[in-house]
């Protein structure tokens, strides 16, 4: 795991936009595994904003969403196809064929989980993972006591994820409380990984995430399994490392990080 701190949430963002443009344009076929939430939203804003003046291309490229509530459609300004669309598939040349979410509106949500894994398998699996992190701890939506070996699965989502995330939804009651997410197990099959991680709010459980015990309580600290998972964070979200000294040093001495300095 390698660590990296950013002076503001943009940079951050932009560091993470400029790490995936550069694996895309290494290979164009790119198997590129997607979060939604808040902190994506600049990611995705970069990633248009290169799109359109440095004609990054996305036509070859296979997406691939961490997960999907259970019961709204893809018309629902809440669905996470809804905000895909919205944020990153509309403004890009990505083929819409190429995007793939799990069917949160699927009669059998078990086949449908079975048939997302096939899917990912079909496509190679994922190249490259970018993920975010919830204030319990969770990636995609593996809460709390997830298995660590866990694949793509129906999930109760936990009470502090709902009261979050319900603010996103202009008639809050309209919050699912269910969702299908990929497993930890099926993120950890990821070649490589990169979580974002911004803000003040954010501090604590990153701290605990990378430099805590591994936990099922935490699934983000599953990644300290991961051999090639980097994680980028602001000044906000760094204030309780305790490493910070060495993740600063590696930034600004070791040469893969050069071109980013
Ligand atoms: C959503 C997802 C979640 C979010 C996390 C952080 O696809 O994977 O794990 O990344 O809940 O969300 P924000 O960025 O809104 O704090």
């Amino acid at each position: 795991m390698e660590l990296v701190i950013q002076p503001d949430a943009d940079s951050a963002a932009r560091l993470v936009a400029l790490l995936i443009a550069k694996a895309l344009r290494e290979k164009p076929h790119l198997v590129l595994g997607l979060a939604t939430g808040r902190t994506m939203e600049r990611v995705y804003a970069h990633l248009v904003r290169m799109h359109k003046e440095q004609g990054l291309d996305f036509s070859l490229c296979r997406t691939f969403n961490l997960d999907e509530y259970i019961g709204i459609p893809a018309s629902h300004p809440g669905s996470y196809r809804f905000y895909m669309n919205r944020h990153l598939f509309s403004q890009i040349n990505i083929d819409p064929r190429n995007t793939f979410l799990p069917d949160g509106m699927a009669c059998d949500t078990q086949s449908a989980c079975r048939h997302y894994e096939e899917l990912i398998a079909e496509f190679g699996g994922i190249d490259l993972q970018l993920l975010g992190i919830g204030a319990d701890g969770h990636i995609g939506f593996n809460e709390s006591l997830s298995a660590l070996r866990s694949r793509t699965r129906e999930k109760a989502l936990a009470p502090s994820t709902i009261a979050v995330n319900r603010t996103l939804f202009d008639n809050p009651a309209e919050m699912p409380s269910r969702a299908i997410t990929m497993g930890v197990g099926t993120i950890l099959d990821a070649s490589n990984i990169i979580l974002l991680v911004t803000g003040s709010t954010k501090a604590e459980i990153i701290a605990k995430a990378v430099e805590g015990p591994i936990t099922s309580m935490v699934s983000a600290t599953a990644l300290q399994l991961h051999p090639r998972c980097r994680v980028v964070v602001d000044e906000h979200a760094a204030t309780r490392l305790q490493a910070q000294e060495y993740y600063r040093w590696i930034f600004a001495t070791e040469p893969e990080w050069a071109e980013y300095r």
